[in-house]
């Protein structure tokens, strides 16, 4: 069990198959990208199963999340989820993905065990995407969420961060589309994660304005605290029901106390929270041919290691060296 001094066990592990990604989200990362992992540093497929077999099966974790960069330019993703659903126990799996390429693979990543997607979609409009992401994509995404949810990865649920000045006040406006399509929105809260450290506290769009701005449109309900679990977002029922828009709000409401995550880099690192500073090296044991009981036994410690929140909060904050993108989010 991967449990922490604070008692909280983490049962959820993130997996970052890519740094790479085919979009440039002015809130991730530079016009011109990164410097990405290079490919004798990423992990390969084998040793990415031999590390989620050795979570599921030894260490208690159930949920199995790939992310990126963007987790659909790794080639061996559909292999990869074939051979996690074959694992015992089965972990349920679920990919977070820009939606560009999933018109090609939302059927095959279905067939191969996946069980569900977040697609993450900023704009209704074409030509506010292609100023936030730098890409002309918006049709992409579009279309690879109707391949989603045609192939039952379902509920898919949209992600949506708001900026101030570019899109901040599409919030009804992206619900009122949610609704219509069956897709679970839920905003996301700006967080100093970005690659260019350009993150202002007060240039951020908080769950308060967001909030206000769908009750223009809509009765929101809040949902009991017994039906949120350990999940990031706080949910509202919309006008009565039954769809629902969630808020992650990590910044002015963050959700630490019931953290249940153990993350894992493209290149093999665990890291206890999105903004820990430090990181535990599982390639290096992976690579020594250390039995599976030592790299159980070094997660295990890791995790034992893992802070009570966040740190946002403290005038001492600094933002992690990693940016979001070779995190996986
Ligand atoms: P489900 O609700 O199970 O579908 O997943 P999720 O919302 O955790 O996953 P997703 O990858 O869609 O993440 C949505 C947002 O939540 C992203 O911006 C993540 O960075 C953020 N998030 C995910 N895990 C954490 C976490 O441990 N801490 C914080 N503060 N934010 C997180
Ligand atoms: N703050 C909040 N959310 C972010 N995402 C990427 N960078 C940030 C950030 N700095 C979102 C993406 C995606 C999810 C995994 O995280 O839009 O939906
Ligand atoms: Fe790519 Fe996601 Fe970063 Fe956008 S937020 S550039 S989709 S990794």
């Amino acid at each position: 069990m991967l449990i922490d001094t604070y008692g909280r066990v983490a049962t959820d592990l993130r997996v970052s198959l890519t740094d790479r990604c085919n979009l440039r989200c002015t809130y991730c990362m530079p016009e011109e990208g990164l410097q990405w992992l290079a490919k004798p540093d990423l992990l390969s497929d084998d040793e990415i199963v031999r590390l989620i077999r050795i979570a599921v099966t030894d260490l208690g974790v159930t949920e199995v999340r790939f992310t990126g960069g963007e987790p659909l330019l790794r080639p061996g993703l559909v292999g990869i989820v074939e051979r996690c659903a074959a694992l015992e126990p089965r972990p349920k799996m679920s990919l977070t993905t820009n939606g560009i390429g999933l018109k090609r693979t939302a059927a095959a990543l279905k067939d191969a065990g996946l069980d569900r997607v977040n697609v993450s979609l900023d704009t209704l409009r074409p030509d506010v995407f292609k100023t936030l992401t730098r890409r002309d994509r918006h049709h992409d995404v579009l279309d690879g969420l109707e391949a989603a949810r045609s192939a039952g990865l379902t509920p898919v649920k949209v992600n949506t961060v708001l900026m101030p000045d570019l899109n901040d006040d599409e919030a009804p406006e992206l619900l009122a589309w949610a609704v219509e399509n069956d897709y679970e929105l839920r905003f996301i809260e700006q967080m100093p994660l970005d690659a260019q450290h350009g993150w202002k506290r007060d240039g951020m769009i908080t769950a308060g304005d967001i909030l206000e701005s769908l009750r223009t449109r809509f009765t929101l309900t809040a949902e009991g605290e017994e039906e949120r679990g350990s999940a990031p977002a706080e949910r509202w029922v919309v006008d009565g029901g039954p769809h629902r828009v969630g808020v992650i709000a990590s910044v002015t409401r963050p959700f630490c106390q019931a953290c249940d995550r153990t993350r894992l880099t493209a290149d093999g690192q665990v890291r206890t929270c999105l903004f820990a500073r430090e990181e535990t090296d599982l390639r290096a044991a992976l690579r020594s041919d250390a039995p599976d009981e030592e790299i159980a036994r070094i997660w295990k410690l890791a995790m034992w290691g893992k802070k009570a929140g966040s740190g946002l909060d403290d005038p001492a904050f600094l933002q992690p060296d990693r940016p979001m993108s070779a995190i996986g989010g």
